[in-house]
């Protein structure tokens, strides 16, 4: 089944997506520095890059940069004065993702903020009128409720916030598994479970990532802690 994904994403990304030289100098760049290849797909990040777009979003925010693949799709969405903030705990990772973001030409929009992304986060609630219209939770699989429940800190009503890989292979329904990565994403949906103020949905994706998926969340009452 996989190589039936794999050709058909291929298929998709031949007829929809043009060829993207600066995308693919990214990804190349990432090899050549050893990052692990783990970035969203580019029909993923068209994906995202709509959803920004659809938005309007002027103000984005990134939890887990990794080379910067994902934050240079959403960060070309953005209008003249869009901006996005990209939080990375490795310095490495961070300079690489700077690299490639100077390269797409995007340095006035993009910065990148190098920390533990709960400290980090903290952070940016202290700064005076930040609060974000699109939020894209793609770090540490351990953290994802807790980068969830925070960035509520960081949301207004109407603030989507997207998580990747919330399947992996199936893992989150089974009961035997009990590995940090798929409890931290178990424990957002025990979150959201019977959340009023939060409009939910999640969809399983298939293609050259496997069999994974993207939650999708919507704030759309004030109960929560919002900024
Ligand atoms: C892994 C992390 C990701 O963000 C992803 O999209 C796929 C895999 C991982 O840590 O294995
Ligand atoms: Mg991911």
């Amino acid at each position: 089944m996989q190589s039936t994904w794999n050709r058909v994403d291929q298929y998709f990304k031949a007829r929809l997506l043009g060829r993207d030289s600066i995308q693919e100098q990214t990804l190349k760049t990432n090899a050549q520095a050893a990052l692990p290849p783990i970035d969203v797909s580019a029909l993923q990040g068209q994906f995202l890059y709509m959803l920004v777009k659809m938005m309007s979003a002027e103000n984005v925010l990134e939890i887990g940069t990794l080379g910067g693949y994902s934050t240079i799709w959403m960060a070309r969405a953005l209008p003249e004065n869009g901006r996005l903030i990209s939080i990375e705990i490795s310095d490495k990772n961070a300079s690489i993702a700077r690299e490639n973001i100077h390269r797409a030409g995007l340095d006035s929009k993009v910065e990148v903020r190098v920390g533990r992304a709960l400290e980090v986060l903290e952070q940016l609630r202290t700064e005076q009128n930040r609060l974000f219209d699109f939020i894209f939770i793609d770090a540490d699989k351990a953290n994802t409720a807790n980068y969830f429940r925070q960035a509520l800190g960081l949301s207004r009503l109407g603030t989507v916030i997207v998580v990747d890989n919330v399947v992996r292979r199936g893992e989150i329904i089974e009961s035997r598994i009990d590995d940090p990565s798929c409890q931290g994403v178990r424990e957002l949906f025990d979150f959201l479970e019977d959340k009023k103020t939060i409009c939910s949905t999640a969809i399983q994706t298939v293609g050259i990532k496997g069999h994974d998926g993207f939650l999708m969340a919507r704030i759309e009452g004030d109960d929560e802690e919002l900024g």
